[in-house]
């Protein structure tokens, strides 16, 4: 009976075990786990306390050189938990076997990559997964990189990259989801869950880190490093929410910014790092700084020597000392001088050991190396899906696309059509070029079996102002039927990190052999390569197709093929205003209104009369974006019915206590001859209000498939998460307003329905 009864609790237990391991913070809140770290606190020494509290890096650097390469000796005398940009079971085993062996407590080493949109298997870079807007797969393809870094010993991704971006001259607005909240809260968790999977301690699962905690993304004027200036209502409402979307998805780490945030620098940010992410938010993981950000206070002129800045970065609630060796000399006299108490050190090093705990680090330390020699076929596929799905189309006149290549020759020009490792895009991992399938290739191939024929003519190289391919680009092009054209950035260079570019248009001699090949006359498809918007006025008047098509990943080619061909149909949207000139940047749809809006003013003379002139607006571009937020075109046509209501009358009471929600759904038809992937969107607008609220807010989204001729009812729900605001007391609540809401194919369309929320 005792027997009986001691399993049967033992059922119960596990299953209250499991229940807990399946909530994706249950990793946070292990008593067992707390209590191993206490009995470890109690033998360590405060040098091998300090030593779980930096990281360095060893092979390619990601940063300025160091100096630095061997961390042998540190590891065995246990004064480094942490080492980045090592890859490889051999390589990863080998340290690992020191710390384990030969250090004093045996402390499991942690190893950390920048695992951005893949690790062998690249997928698209991460503005184009957003462009998918479709957080499974993009959980998917974050499970991948998961599973291929886990086995090669990393276990830690610096990544997501959850910075709200709305400067396209921002070389890393590439790395992030693009310019809104809400879809970037939801691609933020995505990536949570892909990485940590089900629980953090799987074989196959990865700590995340999301960063760069916070506001790295408003860098003034999009100049990489640069300041920001973000009042606290704007950083409250758009740039904290999809960080906070990680740590509710179970993110177990946190990267400090490099920039000066409201003149207090992100790695020296109390309010940020201890008040908002520890105290509000509830964070138990730990606190990495970027690559020397505590080291960068000294120039940023908040700390006289590297001992003054490790104080403060560490006093603000930063654990993890990346590169600057700030830590690592000096923490300990901080400690013993009292300027650092004793406690926060435990508390820090009790974060970083309960991230090694929870990823199963103490039981399994060491990495099998296994699928280390070749993607898998089919990873393989969902890169490609994946791309296929980030792809947009942003003009096609005439149908032009897809193409029948069928008897037809194609003129295949430009430097990024057969350019492997570009396809790779920034922070390619451990992505090789020879496993990318170029366009050239995956096109020629595709096309000659349907009885076509490719000529393929570089033109030009990415950066160069030389013209000397011209000719036989402009000849390959008279020789066709159609032109596709593979135009773009140079992605190591001019995206990324320390990519930021004040000019957005074509670089070196591309937009001349864009012209000189429309002047020779035949249709020309252009395809955008490229890790941001650029400016692309010329081509929307001049060329019939336009795609931007990112940087694509392994898949590049067999992607692009087949939307070309029509193999599949395009159906990304974009994340990010495309501007029609530099001069409109930052720019993004969910702005404010003015009190002189200028919709529609005409551009082509000087105003007429006072009310045409003093109104906010540009006299020589008009204010709207050239491609807008959430726009993309497919190769069917869609229509929308008016957007219903399920009520017309609701109270900001009841929204607040989450007794009352609002239904809002459209008719969505497939009118065209094609099947469709609908990106469906819902936004709002609020006027009424105590603060002025945007023009519009993206406040959900589907993907909703559509046969031709089918039609379904797309219907959404907002409640008290979506309808509040940190108002003019700086709370965050639901307000009596007059409500706007459209269930739109982009931010401009769609038309409007009207709910009251009362008192
Ligand atoms: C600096 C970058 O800002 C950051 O994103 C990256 O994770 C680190 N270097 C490590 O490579």
């Amino acid at each position: 009976m005792r027997f009986l009864r001691t399993v049967l609790c033992c059922v119960l237990l596990s299953g209250l075990v499991s229940a807990q391991a399946a909530t994706p913070t249950a990793w946070a809140n292990d008593p067992q786990v707390e209590s191993k770290i206490d009995a470890l606190l109690k033998q360590m020494t405060l040098d091998e306390k300090v030593g779980q509290l930096i990281t360095y890096s060893q092979g390619a650097p990601t940063g300025p050189g160091t100096g630095r390469s061997d961390y042998k000796d540190m590891v065995a005398q246990g004064k480094l938990g942490s080492i980045f940009n090592l890859t490889g079971a051999n390589q990863t085993n080998e340290m690992q076997k020191i710390a384990v062996e030969k250090s004093r407590l045996h402390i499991p080493l942690l190893f950390g990559l920048d695992v951005i949109h893949g690790f062998r298997t690249e997928f698209p870079v991460p503005l184009a997964m957003s462009a998918t807007w479709d957080p499974a797969i993009v959980e998917q393809a974050a499970h991948v990189a998961a599973k291929e870094a886990s086995h090669a010993g990393v276990r830690w991704a610096y990544s997501p990259m959850v910075d709200i971006a709305r400067d396209a001259r921002w070389g890393r607005i590439v790395e992030g989801a693009g310019e809104d909240p809400y879809l970037g809260s939801a691609m933020a968790a995505a990536y949570v869950r892909g990485y940590q999977g089900a629980q953090l301690g799987g074989p196959e699962s990865i700590a995340s880190c999301s960063k760069h905690f916070v506001g790295y993304g408003a860098a003034e004027a999009g100049r990489d490093y640069n300041a920001a200036e973000i009042p606290v209502r704007l950083l409250r409402q758009v740039y904290l929410p999809p960080f906070q979307a990680t740590v509710d998805a179970g993110g177990a780490t946190f990267m400090s910014a490099f920039e000066a945030l409201n003149e207090v620098p992100a790695s020296a940010n109390a309010m940020t790092l201890t008040q908002v992410l520890r105290k509000e938010w509830g964070f138990k993981g730990f606190v990495v700084s970027d690559w020397n950000s505590i080291g960068e206070l000294i120039p940023q002129g908040v700390a006289a020597n590297h001992a003054a800045a490790a104080a403060k970065a560490f006093l603000a609630g930063v654990d993890m000392d990346m590169e600057s060796n700030a830590y690592g000399p000096h923490l300990a006299d901080l400690v013993k001088s009292g300027v650092v108490p004793q406690a926060a050190v435990d508390e820090s090093v009790r974060r970083i050991l309960r991230v090694k705990f929870a990823l199963g680090l103490f039981d399994h330390p060491y990495a099998d190396g296994k699928g280390s020699n070749a993607i898998a076929p089919e990873d393989a596929e969902l890169a490609r899906k994946v791309a296929e799905e980030s792809f947009v189309l942003l003009k096609n006149d005439g149908g032009l696309l897809p193409l029948n290549a069928s008897g037809r020759t194609i003129a295949l020009i430009g430097p990024l059509a057969d350019d492997a490792r570009q396809m790779l895009g920034s922070w390619g991992a451990k992505g090789e070029a020879k496993d990318v399938v170029t366009l050239r290739s995956a096109l020629t191939k595709q096309v000659e079996a349907a009885q076509g024929h490719v000529i393929y003519a570089k033109g030009s190289d990415i950066l160069t102002m030389s013209d000397k391919g011209f000719s036989d680009a402009v000849g390959a092009a008279k020789k066709s039927d159609i032109v596709v054209l593979a135009l773009g950035e140079d992605a190591e260079w001019m995206t990324g990190e320390a990519g930021s570019r004040a000019n957005l248009d074509l670089p070196g001699n591309q937009q001349q052999l864009l012209e000189a090949l429309v002047a020779a006359g035949k249709p020309v498809v252009l395809l955008v390569f490229s890790g941001r918007p650029l400016v692309l006025n010329w081509a929307a008047q001049h060329v019939p197709a336009i795609m931007e098509v990112w940087f694509p990943g392994v898949q590049a080619g067999p992607a692009v093929t087949n939307l070309l061909l029509g193999t599949s149909s395009p159906s990304g949207r974009l994340t990010v205003s495309f501007p029609r000139a530099v001069g409109q940047e930052p720019l993004y749809y969910d702005h404010l209104n003015t009190g002189r809006p200028a919709d529609g003013a005409d551009l082509s003379r000087p105003p007429k009369n006072s009310g045409e002139k003093y109104l906010s607006r540009y006299i020589d571009v008009p204010n709207s974006a050239l491609y807008p937020f959430g726009y993309g075109l497919t190769y069917s046509a869609t229509t929308y019915s008016p957007t219903s209501v399920g009520v017309a009358n609701l109270s900001a009471k009841d929204l607040n206590a989450g007794t009352a929600r609002l239904t809002v759904s459209a008719e969505v038809k497939n009118t065209g001859s094609r099947a469709v992937d609908e990106v469906v969107q819902l936004y709002i607008r609020q006027t009424g209000t105590s603060i002025v609220r945007p023009v519009r807010e993206l406040k959900g989204f589907r993907r909703v498939g559509l046969a031709p001729g089918a039609s379904q009812k797309v219907e959404f729900t907002l409640g008290r998460d979506e309808l509040k605001f940190w108002n003019l007391d700086m709370k965050d609540v639901v307000e009596p307003a007059q409500l706007t809401v459209w269930v739109a194919p982009d931010s401009t369309g769609g038309k409007p329905a009207q709910v009251a929320i009362g008192q």
